[in-house]
C-alpha cells in the first residue's frame, strides 16, 4: 500500500484503483510524479528539467537553469523559494525571514490512520489503513512541515493533513498553512464547484479553466452557502458515467479556500485549505499547528463514481455516529407548522397528528426557551419559556413519549442575542470590536468559542439540558455569518486566530457532547444547508440540507449537494402547499419523491391537510418505510440533471445486491405533445431479469405503456433505456419500483 523506493527515492501509495507517486527530488524537495490509475512504473521521467526563462534554480541546481521549483510538480508549495505559483505554506519568523524553504528530512510508514487533535478526520474502521509522514524543514527558522497521508485501498480514497512545527528558536507566524496542494503537470481540467446562497444552496458549475488563479472561497467564518469545500477537476469530455476526475474534500467548517492556477506551462496546481483571509497563527518554538484534512479521490469511471466514493467513504470513515449506517426516524418539525406561535398544548396537538399519519419522531423547532416570540431575542436563554410549556419542557417530551414517539429539540448554541439574560451578564461572551457598534444578523450576535469559559457554560448548559429531560434527537442550527472577529480574551497579536479558534471551539463541544449522548441522534443546520461539509458530517449524520422545501427548487440543490455527500446525510422534508419560500403549489405526491431524495420527514401542520391527504401522507410514510434501506444503503445515481435543458430531474437508487431498483423522475416544465420522456438507467446487474413492483404516478393521470408484468434485463433498462408514459399536469412526478425476478 505504501512503498518507499531507495534507490528511486519514490514513494507510491496504492489503492486497489489508483496509485499516488512522490519523489524526493535531487535537492530534496518533495516532488509531486503521479496520481492515477494503478500501475507498474516511476514517473519521474515526467519532472522535464528545463530552462523556462524567469523561473529561478535552487542554489544546488543552478547549473544548466534547467530545474526550477516554479515547473517543477510538487507536494507542499511555498512562497519566497523560487515558486511563483500558488504557495500552500506562506510564514515570516520574528527575525522577519520570509517563507520555508522546504526539503526532506525523514520520512514514516505507520500502520493505521494519523488523527488530528481537534479536528475531525476520517478513522480506519474495519479498514485496513496506513499512514505515511514525510518531514520536510527550513533549516533558516526551523519550520518543519510534516505531510501526513492516510491510505485508505479498499475505498480509494487518499486523505491528506499537514503538520507545521517550529522547531527553531524565534516565533513563526503563519500566514497561510494550506491542507494539499494538487499538481496536475498536464492536460486540459475542468472545475465542478459548488456556489450558492441561503435557500439556493450547492448549485453545480462547470468551468474550463483560465490561465491563472480561479478561487472558491469562504470568509464567513463558515463553510456556506455560498461556496461548498468541494471541487472536482475532471477532463473535459467526463460525465456521470465515464471519465476522469479528482476530488478534492475539505473535512473543515469554517472559512475555506481552494485555489486553481493553470501556469506559465499548462500545468494545473489546485491548493486546498484554510482561507487565509483574517487568518494568522503564531507558532511560539517547540507548538505546532495542524490543518485540517483533505479527502482527496481519483476515478476514470465519471463523476458518479466519484460520488460513490465520497458517499460511502463519509459514511464508514468519517461520521463517527452509530446513526451513520442505521435507520432513521421519519420526523415532523414544529418550524414551518407553526414558527414561534406555539404552546404545549399547540405542540402536544400537532405531535398527536402527526402520530396519527404515521411520523416517528416530533421535532420542536425554534421559539420554546427564553422569551423567543420573534427572533430579536432569546438566544443565550435555553431554559423553558414558562407562559408558553406551563408545566415545563420535561412534561411536554414525556408527552410526546407516551405518544410512542420520539421527541426532538432546536438549539442555536453558538449565538447570543443582545436581549437576552446571558447577553446582559456576559457581553464579553460575544465577538464585538472593542469602541465599535458589532454588525448584527438575525438581530444576534456570535458567542465567542475561542473562550474554554464560554465552551464550558455551552457545554454544563446543554449537557444538563440532555441529562434533565428525554430529548432523542437534537437539531443543532447557525444562523448568521461572523463578523467582528474579535475575542475579548486573545491578546492582539493572535486576533487573526480568532476564525479557526472558532471552529476547534465548535468541534471540542460537538465532541463531548456527541460523544457523552451517543444515542442522541444530532442534525446539523446552518440557515438550512449553510453549513453542510465533512466536518460537520462527522458529527451530524445527516444536516438539513435547505431552508428552502420547494420541491422543484430542491432539485437542484439535492442534486448538487449529491456530488460529494450521502444521501442520507440530506435532510428532506415534504411541507406545505404553497410553498412558503417560492410560493408555488405542487402535488403532495411530487413533494414526497423530492424528500425521498434523502431523511425523511414533514415541515407542515397535518391539522391543514385534508383527509384525502392524510391518507396520502400515511402512504408515503409506508412507502418511505419500504424503501429507506435502498436509499441508504443503495448506490445513487444522477439520472437526468436538473440543470440541463429538459424540463424534467430523475435520479436513481441501485441496491447494493442489485436486487432492487428505484426510479424518480420530477417534471419542472409540461408542453402539449411532448417527447418521449425516455431514460437510460445505470449501475444494473445486465443480465439479471426485473419486473415491476409498483409504478405510482402524482400531479397526473398515467398508465404504464407496456403489460404491467413485462420483465426487463438489466441490460434492456441500462443500455436501450425505459420510456415512461406522458405526464401532463402541474409538476407531475413518477416513481417506478423494480425487482430482481428469480428463478
Ligand atoms: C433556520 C433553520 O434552517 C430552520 O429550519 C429553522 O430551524 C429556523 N432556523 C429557526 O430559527
Amino acid at each position: 500500500m505504501i512503498q518507499y523506493n531507495r534507490l528511486e527515492k519514490t514513494f507510491t501509495l496504492t489503492t486497489e484503483k489508483t496509485m499516488y507517486q512522490m519523489q524526493i527530488g535531487p535537492a530534496g524537495h518533495l516532488l509531486h510524479l503521479y496520481y492515477g490509475p494503478v500501475t507498474d512504473g516511476c514517473f519521474d521521467y515526467l519532472q522535464l528539467p528545463r530552462d523556462c526563462g524567469f523561473s529561478p534554480n535552487p542554489y544546488e541546481l543552478q547549473e544548466g537553469r534547467g530545474w526550477s521549483l516554479d515547473t517543477q510538480a510538487q507536494e507542499y508549495s511555498t512562497a519566497g523559494t523560487g515558486d511563483f505559483r500558488l504557495a500552500s505554506l506562506e510564514t515570516e519568523s520574528a527575525q522577519g525571514i520570509p517563507g520555508a524553504d522546504l526539503r526532506y528530512v525523514s520520512h514514516e510508514i505507520r500502520p493505521g490512520k494519523y488523527q488530528l487533535e481537534g479536528m475531525p478526520s476520517a478513522f480506519a474502521g474495519e479498514e485496513t489503513v496506513q499512514t505515511l509522514s514525510v518531514v520536510l524543514a527550513d533549516a533558516a527558522t526551523g519550520i518543519q512541515a510534516e505531510l501526513l497521508y492516510g491510505v485508505f485501498p479498499h475505498r480509494n480514497v487518499i486523505t491528506r493533513a499537514v503538520r507545521i512545527h517550529n522547531r527553531g528558536t524565534a516565533s513563526v507566524r503563519l500566514n497561510r498553512a494550506a491542507s494539499a496542494c494538487l499538481d496536475l503537470p498536464f492536460g486540459d481540467w475542468q472545475l465542478v464547484h459548488f456556489h450558492g446562497r441561503h435557500t439556493m444552496e450547492r448549485q453545480p458549475e462547470r468551468i474550463s479553466l483560465m490561465n491563472g488563479v480561479q478561487t472558491v472561497s469562504s470568509s464567513r467564518g463558515a463553510s456556506s452557502h455560498q461556496h461548498n469545500p468541494f471541487v472536482i477537476l475532471c477532463q473535459p469530455d467526463a460525465a456521470d458515467r465515464f471519465g476522469t476526475c479528482y476530488g478534492m474534500m475539505l473535512v473543515y467548517s469554517g472559512n475555506h479556500r481552494t485555489d486553481v492556477e493553470v501556469d506559465q506551462a499548462g500545468a494545473t496546481r489546485a491548493v486546498m485549505g484554510i482561507s487565509d483571509s483574517n487568518f494568522s497563527w503564531t507558532l511560539e518554538p517547540g507548538e505546532a499547528f495542524e490543518t485540517p484534512e483533505v479527502l482527496l479521490t481519483f476515478t476514470q469511471e465519471g463523476l458518479d463514481d466519484l460520488s460513490h466514493l465520497y458517499h460511502r467513504f463519509i459514511q464508514h470513515n468519517v461520521c463517527r455516529s452509530r446513526y451513520a449506517l442505521e435507520r432513521r426516524p421519519v420526523l415532523l418539525n414544529s418550524w414551518e407548522a407553526a414558527y414561534m406561535d406555539f404552546d404545549a398544548e399547540k405542540l402536544l396537538r400537532i405531535a398527536r397528528d402527526a402520530k396519527s399519519l404515521g411520523v416517528e419522531l416530533f421535532v420542536i423547532d425554534d421559539g420554546w426557551f427564553g422569551n423567543r416570540d420573534d427572533d430579536f431575542r432569546g438566544l443565550g436563554d435555553w431554559f423553558v419559556n414558562e407562559k408558553k410549556f406551563p408545566k415545563g419542557l420535561k412534561s411536554l417530551l414525556d408527552s410526546i413519549h407516551g405518544l410512542g414517539m420520539k421527541t426532538g429539540l432546536w438549539l442555536e448554541p453558538e449565538m447570543i442575542s443582545e436581549d437576552s439574560e446571558l447577553y446582559r451578564r456576559h457581553p464579553d461572551w460575544a465577538l464585538t470590536v472593542p469602541g465599535r457598534k458589532p454588525t448584527i444578523g438575525r438581530s444576534q450576535l456570535v458567542l465567542d468559542l475561542t473562550r474554554e469559559d464560554v465552551l464550558e457554560w455551552l457545554y454544563e448548559t446543554f449537557a444538563g439540558l440532555i441529562r434533565e429531560n428525554p430529548i432523542d434527537y437534537i437539531k443543532w442550527d447557525m444562523n448568521r455569518h461572523l463578523t467582528d472577529l474579535y475575542s475579548h480574551s486573545l491578546p492582539a497579536g493572535r486576533q487573526g486566530e480568532v476564525t479557526h479558534r472558532y471552529v476547534l471551539g465548535l468541534y471540542a463541544l460537538l465532541e463531548r457532547l456527541t460523544q457523552e449522548f451517543p444515542d442522541v441522534l444530532f442534525e446539523g443546520c446552518s440557515g438550512g444547508g449553510g453549513r453542510f461539509d465533512a466536518g460537520m458530517l462527522a458529527y451530524h449524520p445527516q444536516i438539513w440540507c435547505s431552508d428552502n422545501t420547494d420541491p422543484i427548487a430542491r432539485l437542484s440543490i439535492q442534486e448538487g449537494t449529491s456530488y460529494g455527500y450521502p444521501i442520507p446525510a440530506v435532510g428532506s422534508h415534504v411541507s406545505a402547499s404553497p410553498n412558503h419560500q417560492t410560493g408555488r403549489r405542487t402535488p403532495l405526491g411530487t413533494r414526497g419523491v423530492a424528500a425521498m431524495a434523502g431523511t425523511f420527514g414533514y415541515e407542515l401542520d397535518p391539522a391543514q391537510l385534508t383527509e384525502e391527504e392524510r391518507e396520502e401522507v400515511r402512504q408515503q410514510i409506508r412507502q418511505y418505510h419500504t424503501w429507506q434501506d435502498l436509499i441508504r444503503e443503495g448506490d445513487y445515481y444522477r439520472i437526468q440533471s436538473a440543470n440541463a435543458v429538459r424540463p424534467y430531474t430523475a435520479w436513481q437508487f441501485v441496491s447494493q445486491d442489485k436486487e432492487e431498483v428505484l426510479l424518480s423522475v420530477v417534471l419542472a416544465g409540461v408542453t402539449s405533445n411532448p417527447r418521449p420522456l425516455h431514460l437510460q438507467l445505470k449501475g444494473l446487474d445486465p443480465k439479471a431479469r426485473y419486473q415491476i413492483a409498483s409504478a405510482d404516478f402524482y400531479g397526473c393521470k398515467a398508465e404504464l405503456p407496456h403489460a404491467p408484468d413485462r420483465v426487463f434485463t438489466g441490460g434492456e433498462l441500462m443500455h436501450g433505456g425505459y420510456t415512461l408514459p406522458i405526464l401532463l399536469g402541474d409538476y407531475p412526478s413518477a416513481q417506478i419500483y423494480w425487482k430482481k425476478v428469480t428463478g
